[in-house]
This record gives structure tokens, sequence and C-alpha cells, in this order.
């Protein structure tokens, strides 16, 4: 066995040129079990570790349980030669979790070689300690290089070099990149365009992995839909089949004990692979203990009619008397209506905001005008309740009308991510109103929409499986008009089947929307 260290000068990084001497010796003379050592290593690292430098490499490292779970995913290896990379390796937790399970199976591989890259010099000791234990019994060659993983993708593309590794196991750093950085441009040189470091890593991964090799990823999911990442997805579906999802069924639990807010998956690609079914797989808890899994036709996983290439990631339990619900297939664009943010961003136009109405003024919605899906304006608030129309403002304004306004932003703890409420013409006497940025807006030609379609669409937003289905592509809070644009409706016609009868109730609760819209679903 032999472990190499390799260094790459990073421009700009300032953690560059920390001594890591003594840590290899201490990591060497250790004779506890290596899986011991490293989950006592990698809690002392979450605990001491200040925040900003964990923000600023995105350093958390992988439970030892999840790290054997994710080497377990690989298919076993047919007897050729097997090439490990871990970028971003921090202690080496992933490799050596492949490493060991190679070992353990007793693998026929031709030959066996780990390359694991990571910036920060003081983990490169251990990372270096750690490879030589897991490989000691393997005879295999480890490489460590601390160094900038992207800048040497970008490098080694240049120079013309081929795909070399067989199996990558990755836990990348996530963090936002801005668009004049060096990052962005690294993942230029092989034709990436991405706003994460994360899709950057994986992009990377993709680049360097040689035809049927596989690559096996603990990411956030924000990836699967949304704007910013249809580049990344165009760029990982055209050169890759997506094998295997697996998804964590509550927030934080892949690293609880780090606070990370971004909910994670575990997704298993192949370079180069025929796209057939994706088996997803569920757990409760970060144990993986009580594993359920299912196996989709891909086009349930990438819808083809959705335009954005969106990953879906069906949830764990279907409820046969949802069927009804899956045959909604219409667009927004079917039916005719749009959906936008609210026009008012009210720090811009501060001198035209009036905490009560008046004359000259019209309504201007906030979040705080809506309750029990429906207005109540004016209200005792921070927030102003109306707007000034002068020639700045009037382009954001819209004639009065039926509306349905949706929050952007849900809490954490909020039981929906997606609450719409009704907007009347009846609920104000000025003949114009506007909506806040805060907001989502259904409307029609910068008009209100038909009456019953807008009572539809807000029993239709608010129903459980809606909502579920938001989830399912959706891993953040956040709910912006292009997700709107992306969801399922049902037929114009069913919709204003839907509002006539909402109409009449009364009261509205969860129960009178999810009726309701089965009743007209089912044709009664
Ligand atoms: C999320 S941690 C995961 C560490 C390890 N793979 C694990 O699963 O425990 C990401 C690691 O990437 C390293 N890193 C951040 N930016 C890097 C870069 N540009 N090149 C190489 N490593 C980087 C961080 O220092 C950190 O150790």
């Amino acid at each position: 066995m032999q472990v190499r260290e390799r260094k790459i000068n990073t421009p700009g990084s300032r953690l560059n040129g920390r001594t890591v001497l003594c840590v290899v010796a201490l990591a060497l003379a250790d004779s506890r079990p290596l899986r011991e050592q490293m989950e006592q290593r990698r809690i002392i690292h979450a605990n001491e570790t200040p925040v900003a430098i964990k923000q600023e490499l995105g350093q958390y490292f992988t439970p030892g349980h999840i790290a054997d779970f994710m080497a377990s995913l690989f298919p076993r290896n047919g007897g050729g030669d097997v090439r490990i990379l871990d970028p971003g390796a921090g202690i080496g937790i992933l490799s050596c979790a492949l490493a060991e399970r190679i070992a353990s199976e007793r693998w026929n591989v031709g030959s066996l070689a780990v390359e694991a890259f990571e910036i920060d010099p003081s983990l490169v000791g251990q990372l270096q300690g750690n490879l030589e234990k897991a490989l000691s019994e393997l005879g295999g060659r480890a490489e460590v290089v601390n160094g900038d993983f992207l800048a040497a993708v970008a490098e080694s593309v240049k120079r013309g070099e081929s795909p070399r590794y067989t199996h990558v196991i990755m836990n990348p750093p996530y963090k936002k990149i801005r668009t004049a950085s060096k990052e962005r441009e690294f993942v230029q040189a092989f034709g990436l365009e991405t706003v994460n470091l994360y899709t950057a890593f994986m992009g990377a991964s993709i680049i360097s992995t040689v035809d049927g090799g596989y690559i096996v990823a603990i990411v956030p999911r924000s990836f699967c839909n949304g704007t910013y990442y249809k580049p990344f997805r165009e760029f990982l579906l055209k050169r890759c089949s997506i094998e295997r999802i697996h998804l964590f069924d509550s927030r934080n639990t892949a690293f609880k004990d780090e606070a990370v807010l971004q909910e994670n998956i575990i997704i298993m690609l192949r370079k180069g692979g025929a796209q057939g079914d994706v088996t997803v797989s569920y757990s409760r808890d970060a144990s993986l203990k009580d594993l359920e899994s299912r196996t989709f036709p891909f086009a349930e996983i990438v819808s083809p009619g959705y335009g954005e290439q969106y990953i879906n990631i069906p949830q764990a339990q279907r409820n046969e008397s949802d069927s009804v619900f899956e045959e909604c297939h219409a667009s927004l664009r079917d039916i005719g209506i749009q959906a936008s943010t609210g026009a008012v961003v009210d720090f811009r136009v501060k001198d035209a905001l009036r905490k009560e109405p008046e004359d000259g003024a019209v309504p201007l919605l906030y979040s705080v005008h809506f309750k029990d899906w429906r207005v109540r304006w004016p209200v005792e608030s921070k927030r102003p309740n109306a707007i000034v129309r002068t020639s700045d403002t009037e382009k954001m304004l819209l004639p009065r009308g039926h509306y349905v306004a949706v929050k952007r932003f849900s809490a954490k703890e909020e039981k929906r991510r997606l609450v719409a409420s009704l907007v009347r013409p009846e609920d104000f006497k000025a003949d114009s109103i506007a909506f806040e940025n805060h907001l989502n807006v259904f409307m029609q030609d910068k008009h209100g929409l038909d009456k019953y379609t807008a009572y539809g669409l807000v029993a239709w937003l608010n129903t459980t499986w809606l909502d579920e289905k938001f989830r399912v592509f959706s891993g953040h809070t956040q709910v912006n008009a292009t997700d709107l644009r992306n969801l399922p409706y049902p037929s114009a016609k069913q919709l204003s089947d839907m509002g006539r009868k909402v109409e009449l109730e009364q009261e509205w609760s969860q129960a009178v929307f999810d009726g309701i819209a089965k009743e007209v679903l089912n044709g009664k």
C-alpha cells in the first residue's frame, strides 16, 4: 500500500500553508479501530470548528453509518480496475467506507487507487492517515491532493486528459458561487453553468468519470427543481442515468448534529448509463434502519411534459384514493392563466407607501393581509396598507377583480408550503390594487380571473395532494412563480366546477378543499 501527498496551490485560499505533520503522527499512533477514531474526529470537528470556517469551506462531515450506506449502493465490481475519487474528502470517511466494503467483501479488483482532494491543509494529515489504514489490507494506492478540486479538473480538461475514475463517492461543499468567481470559470472549462459549489463538484465529477462508472453523492435536493439549476440538470441528464435516489424523510436528519438546514438526498448516477426505472428508497430517520424502497418508471421522475426537466422524487406512500389527482396534467398555460411575483418591491418605492388608506392611494397587499384564505384589509401592522398612484407606481397596479395570492415564503414549522387566498373585487372600493413582492399572484392578461376560476384555484392550490406534490420536487420552503407554473392543474372546466362548489361553502377548511377537489375530479 502506498500513500502519496500532492499539493496544488490555490490562489486566494486563506487556509493554505497550515501545518499538518503532527496530526499525521497522532493518527498513525492511535490503535483504536479506524471507524471509531473517525467518528470521534467528526464530532470534535463539528463541535470545535468555527462556524465561519465551516461555512466558507462547506465543512460538514458525513456520519459513518451514512457513509456505509452510500458505499453499499455501488454494484459489486466484476474484476476490473477500481479508481475511486473522493472530491472534498474532509477526513476521508466516504472513500474509507468504500475501501472497507471492498476489503470486507473481497472484491475481485485488478488495481485499486483512491484520489482524495481536500482544500483545507489542516485536514490533509488525518485524511492520509485514515486512507492508509483503510487500504492497509487491500494494498491499493492512495493520493491525497491538497488543493482545489475544481481547479484540478479544469486544468486536466484543458490538458485534454481522459476521464479516469470508476467510482466517485462524494459529499461536496455547499455554497453559492458568484457570477464573476474563479469557480464559475473552472466549471465553464467543461461547459457547465451553475450557481452552487455542490453542483459544480457534481459536474466536475461527472466529467472525470469513465463511461459506465458510478457516482454516489449526498447533496441538497435544491438542484432537482428551479430555473437556476436547469443548465445543471441538462448537463447531468445528458451524460448520466439516474440509478437510485434515497430520500431522508424529514428535514435535517442526515446532518442533524450540524444544524444543516438543507434537505439532503443521496443520488447514484451512472455515466453514459442506459436510463431505466429508478429505485427510490426512504428512511424515517437518520439511522437508515427502516428503509422502504419502490421502483418508478423514469417518466415519473423526470416528467417529459414539464419542459424544465425537474427531478421529482415521489413520496414514500402513495394513497390509492388520490389516483384521480394524478390524472390532472393541464399546465397553467393550457388554462390561460399566468402566475407572477407581486410587482411592488417596497423599499424601491418607499415614498409612495402609506400606512393608512387615503385618497389617491390604492390597497397594497402583503402576506399579513390574508387570513383563513381570504383578504382582511386594512390591518393594524408594521406593513403599509396602501400605495399612492404615481407615474412610477402606475405600472405596478392591477384593476380590481378576482385574483389568487400565494405566499412565497412559509415558515419552516408551517404545515403547508402552498397557501392560496382569494382576492375579490368586493374586498375593496378602489378601482385598482397592488401586490407586494413576497406574494405570487394568479391573474389573466394583467386583469382579474373569471370569478369561479379564482374560487376553484383556491380549492385546488390548497389541496393536501398538491402540497405533497409540491414537496416532491421542492426541497426548500420558498414558492416561486416558476414552481407554480410547473405544477399540474385540472382542466379549466373542472376548476370552475370546483369554484362553484367552494363559493357555496360558508366555512372553508382543509377538508372542504380536499373534498370538493375530489368530488369534481370524480365527475360528481
Ligand atoms: C461537506 S464536507 C464533506 C467532507 C467529507 N467528504 C465527508 O463526507 O465527511 C466538504 C469538504 O470539501 C472541502 N472543500 C471545500 N472546497 C473545496 C475545494 N474547492 N476543493 C477541494 N476541497 C474542498 C472542505 O474543506 C470539506 O472538507
